[in-house]
């Protein structure tokens, strides 16, 4: 399941753009599901035929945070603006990538005074991307305004923890291709919602589900990790705890009953699992509770390093445990 991580990590997919996840995931999927659709936003959406003619949706956000070209200069620098929560100090010493070629981000300042300044308060309005160019028209022939571009890929496989860009959301992209490979066979109808554009505003998850009925919706998604030295006092979350059932974050309370059958699954499986009480942050959960009359929702959470970073780091065995967890839900009475 490394391999398939390595590969789904590594594709360059921001916000609006997810043609190329989209397609591995349909390689990926294809032979192991009833049947699959694309609609209209680009969601990609699978089906699993169950027996107990109730209906659970599993959702992953196929996007990733990235950045966009909004401005070119003369020498063939350019400006930047954020896709989704991309905090600029994560863009200082690392690489980024726009189509196949690799940019750096550099920091204005015209006296020593500002640059310090400027270095303190990394922003957009500070920082520059530069491809290698020198000019204007290589620059804009290259990458015209409102070019999307990603971190740089570099997975890095240090055992049961593995590192990358764009573990949120892709990990549980993959935890649900390896559910929809290995179920044989499910007591409940599945759906899996592959969504689009979840890192600017939750968009293609307040529409997937509008098309079926649906009596319980589950986002999987990443959450922080309150286990490093000085983290967050407040948060429990711990890399290799097993997967966690949110009660809440900042976008919305999951829905008790979900909260229940989860933890009901883990247990008569013996998964391990945490509870998660996030204090800020959102998944797709959040749309689902308000999609058509409301549908019961929650969220499992794969505990996270460093989100929002080109070094996302997860625990193998804690993803291994979201797939037994899906599965488990899955062949629960619900
Ligand atoms: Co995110
Ligand atoms: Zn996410």
């Amino acid at each position: 399941m490394k391999e398939l991580i390595k590969n789904i990590t590594e594709i360059y997919s921001p916000s609006g753009r997810e043609d190329e996840v989209r397609n591995f995931i349909i390689s990926q999927i294809k032979d192991y599901v009833d049947d699959y659709k694309i609609d209209k936003i680009g969601n990609l959406i699978a089906f699993k035929k169950g027996r107990s003619g109730k209906t659970i949706l599993f959702d992953a956000h196929m996007d990733e945070i990235g950045l966009v070209i909004t401005h070119i200069t003369d020498k063939g620098f350019y400006k930047v603006e954020a896709v989704g929560g991309v905090d600029p100090q994560t863009l200082i010493g690392c690489r980024v990538q726009f189509k196949n070629r690799t940019g750096v981000l550099g920091v204005e300042g015209e006296t020593m005074e500002d640059l310090k300044n400027n270095s303190k308060n990394l922003s957009f309005e500070n920082l520059f991307l530069d491809l290698g160019f020198s000019c204007r028209t290589q620059a804009e022939e290259f990458a015209p305004i409102g070019t999307f571009g990603t971190y740089t890929a570099c997975f890095a496989d240090l055992g049961d923890r593995i590192v990358s860009k764009a573990m949120d959301d892709r990990v549980a992209c993959a935890v649900l291709i390896e559910s929809i490979r290995n179920m044989k066979d499910s007591l409940n109808n599945i759906i899996y919602a592959f969504t689009v554009q979840e890192e600017v505003g939750l968009v293609g998850s307040s529409v997937a589900g509008f098309n079926y009925d649906i009596d319980m919706a589950v986002a999987v998604d990443v959450t922080a990790a309150g286990d490093t030295p000085k983290a967050l006092k407040r948060i429990s979350m711990e890399l290799g705890k097993g997967p966690c059932i949110k009660i809440k974050d900042a976008a919305s309370v999951s829905d008790i009953s979900v909260v229940n059958k989860l933890k009901q699954a883990a247990q008569a499986n013996m998964i391990p699992f945490q509870f998660e009480v996030l204090l800020f942050g959102g998944t797709n959960a959040a749309s689902y509770q308000r999609t058509k009359s409301g549908i019961p929702s929650g969220t499992i959470s794969i505990t996270t390093r460093y989100v929002h970073s080109p070094n996302e780091m997860v625990s193998m065995d804690d993803v291994k445990n979201t797939v037994k967890l899906v599965a488990a839900l899955s062949n629960t009475e619900i």
